[in-house]
């Protein structure tokens, strides 16, 4: 059990997966609070700010989208009217199992249990290239090493001039917080998860061969108000 403050240290993405799958079997208010870790009012709130916020910032019309890590499939719900097609995809079984019953009737709307780090492109459900990727709560589960693969990946199934969203909890200290095995009263389970600085966010980001990384807070991370935020990334 441990809150690890600036050294860089592995978490287990078993362990993440473990976690991932376990509260998919939990008794919980709704689908999205498997996801977004809080009752059926809260989440489903911060489900529409969220949408409204990537409307705002990224028009996905006549657009291939592919999420990695789209967990129960709300990006989806989101955007299935709203571009040309949707593929969403992650190493969770039953949170896959989930998206698919919930949406898998949406036309051009596809989910695919695949981990993040062994992306089969030949698999694919949706040729690509994509336009348009999404990190949502994703990239703080993944090792630095790992990270360097998925950016490389993005880069060989995506459009030259793609545009890549990312929302994850960013850590406003001068360094990053790993916590590892960590037991949290809130999730009842012990939690692993890397918050990365927005700095360092930067630089994982700019392997993706894009021109520009715009960065903002979205909204305090619930769990924690002092020593992480809420941010997302638009890298074009
Ligand atoms: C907090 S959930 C977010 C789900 C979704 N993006 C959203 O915003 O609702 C994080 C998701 O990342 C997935 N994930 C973590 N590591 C992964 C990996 N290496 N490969 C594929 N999926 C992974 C988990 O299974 C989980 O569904």
């Amino acid at each position: 059990m441990s809150r690890l403050y600036g050294d860089n240290e592995d978490i287990s993405p078993d362990k993440v997966k473990d976690f991932f799958n376990d509260r998919a079997n939990r008794d919980l208010e709704s689908d999205l609070s498997i996801v977004l870790f809080q009752d059926k009012e809260n989440s489903a709130q911060r489900h529409e700010e969220e949408k409204k916020l990537f409307y705002n910032k990224i028009d996905t019309s006549g657009k291939k989208v592919l999420e990695i890590g789209c967990g129960i499939g709300r990006w989806a719900e989101a955007l299935h009217d709203k571009c040309e097609s949707y593929l969403g995809l992650d190493f969770s079984e039953e949170l896959i199992a989930i998206a698919k019953k919930t949406y898998e009737g949406y036309d051009d709307c596809y989910f695919q249990e695949m981990s993040a780090t062994d992306i089969k492109v030949e698999e694919l459900l949706i040729e690509p290239p994509f336009d348009i990727v999404i990190f949502s709560g994703f990239l703080m589960y993944i090792n630095d090493d790992d990270l360097k693969i998925i950016m490389n990946e993005v880069n060989s199934v995506c459009t030259d001039n793609k545009i890549v969203f990312a929302m994850e909890p960013t850590s406003c200290m001068e360094t990053r917080l790993t916590l590892k095995d960590f037991y949290s009263e809130g999730l009842e389970a012990d939690y692993n998860a890397i918050y990365r600085t927005e700095q360092e966010y930067r630089d994982i980001f700019s392997d993706l061969n894009c021109n520009e990384i715009f960065a903002e807070d979205l909204f305090q991370d619930l769990s924690d108000h002092t020593e992480t935020k809420y941010m997302y990334y638009v890298i074009e």
